[in-house]
């Protein structure tokens, strides 16, 4: 279950989320070519990687291409340049390209949101926490391990939306990581929890990067609201004991 590409394979059948993703395509010349033309920003992301690592933003721009990788940049005159560094970077991987997201910032810095999701204990999906990842500056992935800061969902969204809009726009995530719960688990009866990486564009579209199917639990504990970690932990251990 660790395959973002089977899982995106599974999302795409429910039209209701089909839209919400991102086009993703398997990583090779003909398909960066057709996704730069069409999106002229991109990432490429390991299919089976972690920790926001091996994860690469590439651009072209005024016939120019380049891509980012952790805060190294490079620029390229062709395609044909561009893609035989990034063969060398993604080495023997299997590799997915993404179109990009241009992700609201927090102070300068690009932030996404993590939707936790878990079966309760009436066998329901119910979206039980829900946090921000503020990216390090210059960085482009927002993971923890990757020098992000985690921050209450409420004080990212004050920035870009009045108080009403921002508490509709929570409410909306919970539903969108419910019905993620359900479409996925009809393809995956095992599964028993999701982290729902949601990216916000300038039109605070909620974009879904990823499905996590082990969702680190424990950034929850950095929210000043202690009862939201003390609910994702009962669930989880309600499923142990069973
Ligand atoms: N299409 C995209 N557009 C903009 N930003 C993206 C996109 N895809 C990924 N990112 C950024 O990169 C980060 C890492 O990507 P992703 O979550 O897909 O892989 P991962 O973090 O390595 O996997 P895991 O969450 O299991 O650790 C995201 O949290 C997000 O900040
Ligand atoms: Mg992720």
């Amino acid at each position: 279950m660790s395959s973002k590409w089977k899982k995106t394979e599974a999302l795409l059948r429910n039209p209701s989320i089909r839209n919400l993703i991102p086009k993703t395509v398997r990583f090779n010349k003909a398909q960066l070519k057709k996704m730069l033309d069409n999106y002229r920003m991109v990432y490429a992301k390991p299919d089976t990687g972690s920790y926001g690592n091996g994860v690469m933003r590439i651009h072209q721009k005024n016939g120019r291409f380049g891509y980012q990788h952790g805060e190294r940049m490079k620029s390229f005159a062709s395609l044909d340049a561009l893609y035989e560094a990034l063969r060398q970077e993604t080495k023997h991987r299997s590799y997915l390209i993404q179109k990009g997201i241009h992700l609201l910032k927090y102070k300068g810095s690009r932030f996404d949101l993590r939707v936790m999701v878990q079966l309760n204990p009436n066998k329901a999906w119910e979206t039980t926490g829900m946090i921000g990842r503020v990216a390090a500056r210059r960085k482009i992935v927002t993971n923890f391990h990757n020098g992000g800061t985690p921050m209450p969902v409420s004080r990212l969204l004050s920035v870009h939306l009045s108080k009403s809009k921002a508490a509709r726009k929570v409410k909306a995530l919970e539903k969108l990581g419910v019905r993620t719960g359900i479409t996925l688990r009809s393809k995956f009866p095992g599964l028993r929890v999701i982290g729902l990486d949601v990216g916000l564009d300038h039109s605070l579209t909620p974009w879904i990067l990823e499905v996590n199917t082990s969702p680190d639990p424990y950034i929850f504990r950095r929210l000043p609201d202690k009862s939201v970690f003390r609910k994702i932990m009962r669930y989880a251990r309600a499923h142990r004991s069973k």
